[in-house]
């Protein structure tokens, strides 16, 4: 694992879009796997403004997202399809036919976990696949305990989790309770990875997952047997790591 300290969350953006940038300048129709959340929102807008500087171009790149919510549509604001939206399908060149997530309107959770298997299975896999890092290490929504053996699932969410992302929502109850994820198994298939961490908040779980030992009750701690993953994290993520120079 190569790990590079940021500044800032600012810095740690900047760096993050650097790489995702010589990805599709290396292979224009590579498979980006995306995130969403408050981490990659400032990668999303480094890369939105040098598609504008005409930098980039993604006219031939294929995306796959890790999650969606369960029952949620994709024009409900709180949807990880509108996120994506939002951040970057609607404000890049990128052909929308290309973007995929799992359908959140599927009720048949075996349906949709299979229909999304088979489309990252017929892009040819994930060649980057960026990831935040939840407060209790889940990746994805591979919450502690998960197998590592699964591909797409439906997962019911863990309280932590419910709490986290009830920010987003009106109130508690109006969180879902269930979403689709890729499995571990997912993403640990994809060609490399790209883990970004901000804030003293994840200053412990950054230390746990990525110095640690390796357990299913610390999804992310598996990223360590991955043999192509760079974690970029700002200073107050690292805060309670061994020294990393800054890069
Ligand atoms: C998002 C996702 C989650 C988040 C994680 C961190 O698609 O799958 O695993 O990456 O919960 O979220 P933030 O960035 O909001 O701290």
């Amino acid at each position: 694992m190569r790990i590079y300290r940021a500044k800032d969350y600012d810095a740690m953006s900047r760096k993050a879009a650097n790489i995702i940038s010589a990805q599709v300048l290396i292979k224009p129709d590579c498979v980006l796997g995306l995130a969403t959340g408050s981490t990659p929102i400032g990668t999303y807008r480094e890369l939105v403004e040098r598609y504008h500087q005409g930098d980039l171009d993604f006219s031939e790149t294929t995306t796959v997202n890790l999650d969606e919510y369960k029952g949620l549509p994709r024009d409900n604001g709180q949807s990880y399809y509108y996120f994506m939206d939002q951040h970057l399908f609607s404000k890049v060149n990128i052909n929308k036919d290309r973007t995929f997530l799992p359908d959140g309107m599927e009720s048949d959770s075996d349906v949709a976990c299979q229909k999304y298997n088979d489309i990252i299975h017929s892009v040819g896999g994930i060649d980057l696949q960026l990831l935040g890092l939840g407060h209790n290490g889940h990746i994805g929504f591979n919450e502690p305990g998960s197998t590592y053996e699964k591909e797409t699932h439906c997962i019911t969410l863990s309280e932590r989790t419910i709490q986290a992302n009830m920010r987003f929502f009106a109130s508690e109850k109006d969180v879902p309770r269930q979403a689709y994820t890729m499995g571990v198994k997912t993403i640990m298939s994809a060609r490399k990875i790209l883990i970004l961490v901000s804030g003293e908040d994840k200053a412990d779980i950054v230390k746990t997952a990525f110095f640690g030992p390796v357990t299913p009750q610390v999804p992310a701690s598996i990223l360590q047997l991955h043999n192509d993953v760079v974690l970029i994290a700002d200073e107050a993520a690292l805060s309670k790591c061994p020294n990393i120079p800054q890069a």
